[in-house]
């Protein structure tokens, strides 16, 4: 068995904040690092989401064209990619030839199976602007609470769901004129419907899928599906090879998804010698298919994209599980990028290495429930249990070592009572990490990660090979470091989906070929003497350094007062 990853692809378009890199593309690589740790073959693929109205709007305020925005947005997101060591075999983007080629071959075979029909409907024309309104861009009065800027997808002050003619003066949001007329358009509208009873079949045989994702798959099959419009009158995104189709595009969130296996299309073609698109997304490959993403993009991913592969003849791979994620709240409200409240991925950037917020923001991943970040948990994350706990047992370890024995790793002693007793801690511990990181319960895998940290910590403190210097019991010290040094390649190894840099750091400074840095065996007495004494080691240097409380109050000024929140005129908050 092998297993194909994909984390949800993120938007070319806007800054991405915290939430978005714990939602989906930290999890995925976390669990991709984790399989690859244990000799799993797997195939890491994301992309970035780059069409739809939204970029084609930046895009024209900003005088360029959605290629230029696209092209540079892309480099943004590589950069942010390589900082966060999000460790993707493929990277893409939804623009690609292949996946124009494939989104409209899909499309053929929908079309060729009955799944796609002909409507004409009726929607807002923008003469200011010439051209037709995506329903988010047209903004007027809610005809239900009175809002005046409600947008025609959904009123924000009451949260009702809207159609563009239901407001009250609409206008352009773009334009802000409201120079508007109706005008029919024709569309292609993918007939769920008929998919309905398939779809229900396949879900509910979904028995291991996370009760987040179920439900909501669920919810909206029982709302009773609704054919969907997937195509749009504009001119960025794949074209839709039809005739009388030609100044249109599909959908967004109909090409979007089908980049996954597009990606993989151009991972393959970089290197056609060895690799084959239907190895890793043939229906019956040997795969086990696992999706990342937040909880806005399950209906995506469990009803409109599965009916696509379905209608289109089920020649792909449909998802084996599901990870859908929360929301990260910043402290009790929403992330907000115009009241200026939360951090966004490249701020982060500039404050702290990838580790602190990888580690930090996996320790608090909305797995069950929302979660919120604050400053005080990311700082108690940091600095009890990375700096506390492992980097303070690193930094012993190795000082003491210097000290009395150089640059090698010490021969002498017999193991006794602790290092038995710590063998069967430490089995038990290693067991509880593996089940929680096979079943991607990673909150709970970090707490044993610290549990396993802290016990390394403890067995040197136990053992006072400081006293035992001073009286002279060398032997003892020796076993001592000698014990703690192959603790430390084991807290590196497991650690390494969540903090590689520091894991790099420590297999550079004890001289680990790829072969010892593979995620332990069973045999723990065998995994606690892989490093023999002789054997070369050098100072990994300080690896954490802690936040202090005067930074914390520094860092909450910074990014917003915890206090505020944006809220309606009802007192209701926005959800922006
Ligand atoms: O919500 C988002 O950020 C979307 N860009 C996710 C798309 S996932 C996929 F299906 F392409
Ligand atoms: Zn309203």
């Amino acid at each position: 068995m092998k297993y194909l990853i994909t984390s949800a692809l993120p938007y070319v378009n806007g800054t991405k904040h915290l939430g978005n890199l714990v939602g989906s593309l930290l999890p995925s690589d976390v669990y991709s690092r984790y399989l690859r740790t244990k000799g799993e073959r797997v195939l890491y693929i994301c992309a970035t989401d780059e069409h739809g109205s939204p970029t084609e709007v930046a895009a024209k305020n900003e005088g360029i064209t959605p290629q230029e925005l696209c092209d540079r947005q892309f480099k943004i997101q590589q950069e942010m990619n390589k900082f966060y060591n999000l460790s993707f075999d493929y990277f893409g983007r939804s623009s690609s030839k292949n996946n124009i080629q494939l989104t409209q071959y899909i499309a053929n075979k929908l079309q060729e199976n009955g799944f796609i029909e002909e409507r004409i409907i009726k929607q807002f024309f923008s003469i200011e602007d010439n051209m037709f309104l995506a329903d988010r861009f047209i903004v007027g009065k809610c005809p239900f609470c009175g809002y005046e800027n409600a947008r025609g997808d959904q009123c924000e002050a009451c949260t009702k769901v809207l159609d563009p003619t239901d407001l009250i003066n609409p206008k352009s949001a773009i334009s802000g004129s409201s120079n508007l007329e109706l005008r029919e358009t024709k569309h292609l509208f993918l007939l769920q419907s008929k998919l309905e009873k398939d779809l229900q079949k396949w879900i509910a045989a979904q028995t291991t899928w996370p009760k987040l994702v179920k439900s909501i798959a669920q919810k909206w099959l029982k709302e009773g599906l609704q054919d969907r419009c997937i195509t749009r009158d504009l001119s960025w995104g794949v074209p839709v090879n039809k005739p009388g189709y030609e100044n249109k595009v599909f959908y967004v969130w109909f090409d979007a998804p089908i980049a996954y296996i597009s990606a993989t299309k151009d991972w393959v073609d970089e290197d056609n010698q060895n690799r084959n698109l239907m190895d890793w997304w043939g229906a019956d490959s040997d795969t086990k298919y696992v999706q990342f993403m937040g909880k806005d993009n399950i209906p995506f991913h469990t009803i409109t994209f599965p009916a696509t592969i379905m209608g289109a003849g089920s020649e792909f791979k449909q998802p084996d599980y599901i990870k859908g994620v929360n929301w990260l709240n910043y402290y009790d409200g929403k992330f907000s990028t115009s009241s200026k409240r939360g951090i966004f991925m490249n701020q982060a950037m500039d404050l702290y290495p990838a580790d602190y917020w990888r580690y930090a923001l996996m320790a608090n991943i909305p797995e069950g429930d929302d979660s919120n970040f604050t400053w005080e948990a990311f700082a108690k994350s940091v600095n009890s249990e990375l700096a506390d706990a492992y980097g303070n047992f690193v930094q012993r370890v190795s000082v003491m070592n210097k000290k009395y024995f150089g640059d090698e790793i010490p021969d002498g002693g017999i193991e006794a009572e602790t290092e038995k007793r710590l063998m069967v801690e430490l089995e038990k511990l290693i067991k509880e990490y593996d089940d929680n990181m096979s079943a991607l319960e990673f909150r709970k895998a970090v707490q044993t990660l610290y549990a396993i940290f802290s016990m390394a910590n403890t067995y040197f403190s136990e053992k006072e090979p400081w006293k035992r210097a001073k009286e002279g019991d060398m032997s003892d010290v020796a076993l001592t470091l000698r014990y703690s040094f192959n603790l430390e390649r084991l807290c590196a190894i497991l650690s390494s989906p969540f903090i590689p840099e520091t894991s790099n750091k420590i297999y550079n400074a004890l001289n680990l070929t790829q072969d010892l840095c593979k995620f332990p065996e069973q045999d723990i007495a065998k995994e606690l003497t892989i490093l023999k004494p002789k054997h070369p080691v050098s100072q990994p240097g300080i690896l954490f350094n802690k936040i202090l409380p005067e930074k914390i109050t520094e860092l909450k000024a910074m990014f917003g007062d915890e206090n505020v929140k944006t809220v309606n005129r009802h007192g209701k908050e926005l959800h922006i």
